[in-house]
């Protein structure tokens, strides 16, 4: 599975505010005019925006003025402070501060919530009777069986054991249909890079097992938020690709769903410390179908979802050669793989900090 493509932040950055590497700095210390989220971390800013953003299914310039992100001239702006300071009262009255009741409770995708209950176009069908039994036959199986059976799916344990390295070359689609090349490359359990060209130089995320950056749109490499690096973690370990069991501290069942009209078991991965990360399997193949990951953000999660489909056997091992990525109110991105090599020597400086475009010495 791949390293983290953050395109969709890093489409909105290119039009929207500067992008800061604030280790260990709060919003109010690095941005101009945080009177609400001030003592958050300040590398959560941004993907708060971004859960504003998808819950009231409107653009930044729907609050801010281009250009000028600190000002206060648009009165949604002003509004969505006195939301927020709604929004943790109710949390913090009803809930024990939990973020239980956030944006999208209300919002769902409108700037207006609804106060009146939907009458539906078309009669809702009526609930058969059977449906109180749906319950015991949907019981999530044990998450043993759901790890063995996918393992055996991409070609067992000790194929699985082999491959210690990939690179892959595809094409991205993103951006309304543009086609960009894509190299994605894997190193052991915990070491993923991705390196897009752009008709304006790379787009570059690594992560060397412990930290990540991001490189795009003319910035400085920027360090990763940590729910990000975390993130990469899990696909590191996924894509090897190493046993679920392996990668997560626990894994616990959750209820089964279909996904495009195929039933998929559904587990929980945790590690302590971190939000928990949702595995999609296909009931009948075996593979892993979807992944669901999260961003703290200081309002709620905000979740990238990861579909794998295309399973070709590579080496022994099973490995998907079609991946969209998608998060909420933003544009699903598309990766087509197009060659493999497996178990190739790749040096460590590809999972380094990225050197700014122009000179960068680990260009492919
Ligand atoms: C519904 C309104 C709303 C939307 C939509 C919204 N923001 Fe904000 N934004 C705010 C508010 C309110 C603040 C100030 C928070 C505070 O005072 O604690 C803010 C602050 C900011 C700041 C800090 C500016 C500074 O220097 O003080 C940045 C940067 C920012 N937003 C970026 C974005 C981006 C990028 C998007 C789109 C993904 C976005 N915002 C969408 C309401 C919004
Ligand atoms: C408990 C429900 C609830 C929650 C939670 C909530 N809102 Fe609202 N919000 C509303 C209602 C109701 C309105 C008023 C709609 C109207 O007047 O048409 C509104 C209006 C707004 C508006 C004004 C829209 C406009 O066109 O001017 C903004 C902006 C907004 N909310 C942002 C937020 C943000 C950001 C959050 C999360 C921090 C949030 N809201 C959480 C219920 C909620």
């Amino acid at each position: 599975m791949m390293p983290l493509i953050f395109l969709a932040a890093g489409a909105r950055a290119q039009s929207g505010p500067p992008q800061h590497s604030p280790e260990g700095k709060t919003a109010a210390q690095v941005f101009k005019n945080i009177q609400v989220l001030k003592n958050i971390p300040a590398d959560q800013l941004i993907p708060t925006m971004e859960f504003i953003a998808a819950s009231l299914g409107v653009r930044c310039t729907f609050c801010h003025v281009e250009g000028a992100f600190q000002k206060d001239d648009k009165r949604p702006k002003r509004t969505a402070r006195k939301m927020m300071q709604m929004m943790f009262a109710i949390d913090k009255e009803n809930f024990g501060g939990r973020l239980v009741v956030t944006c999208d409770t209300c919002h769902n995708g409108s700037a207006h919530p609804a106060s009146t209950p939907v009458i539906a176009a078309v009669s809702m069908p009526e609930q058969p009777l059977g449906t109180m039994h749906e319950g015991a036959k949907a019981m999530p199986p044990m998450p043993d069986h759901v790890v063995d059976q996918y393992m055996t799916a991409i070609g067992g344990q000790a194929a699985a054991a082999k491959i210690s390295s990939r690179v892959e070359a595809g094409t991205l689609t993103a951006f309304g249909g543009r086609k960009f090349q894509v190299t994605l490359y894997q190193k052991g359990a915990d070491k993923t890079a991705s390196y897009v060209s752009l008709p304006r130089g790379e787009m570059i995320t690594t992560f060397n097992g412990k930290q990540g950056w991001t490189l795009g749109m003319g910035r400085p490499a920027s360090a990763m938020n940590p729910d990000m690096e975390y993130a990469d973690r899990v696909y590191a370990g996924l894509g090897l690709p190493q046993a679920p069991s392996t990668v997560f501290a626990h894994l616990r069942p959750a209820l089964p769903k279909t996904i495009g009209g195929a039933e998929t078991y559904v587990l929980l991965g945790i590690s302590p410390g971190e939000v928990p990360v949702k595995l999609y399997f296909d009931k009948d193949s075996g593979l892993l179908v979807r992944t669901v990951t999260y961003l703290r953000t200081a309002l709620g999660l905000y979740p990238e979802e990861r579909d794998f489909s295309d399973y070709r056997a590579t080496d022994g091992v099973k490995i998907p050669y079609h991946i969209t990525i998608a998060r909420p109110g933003g544009e699903r991105f598309t990766i087509d793989i197009n060659k493999v090599e497996q178990n190739v020597p790749i040096s460590d400086s590809k999972f380094e900090k990225p050197a700014p475009a122009g000179g960068e010495p680990s260009s492919p």
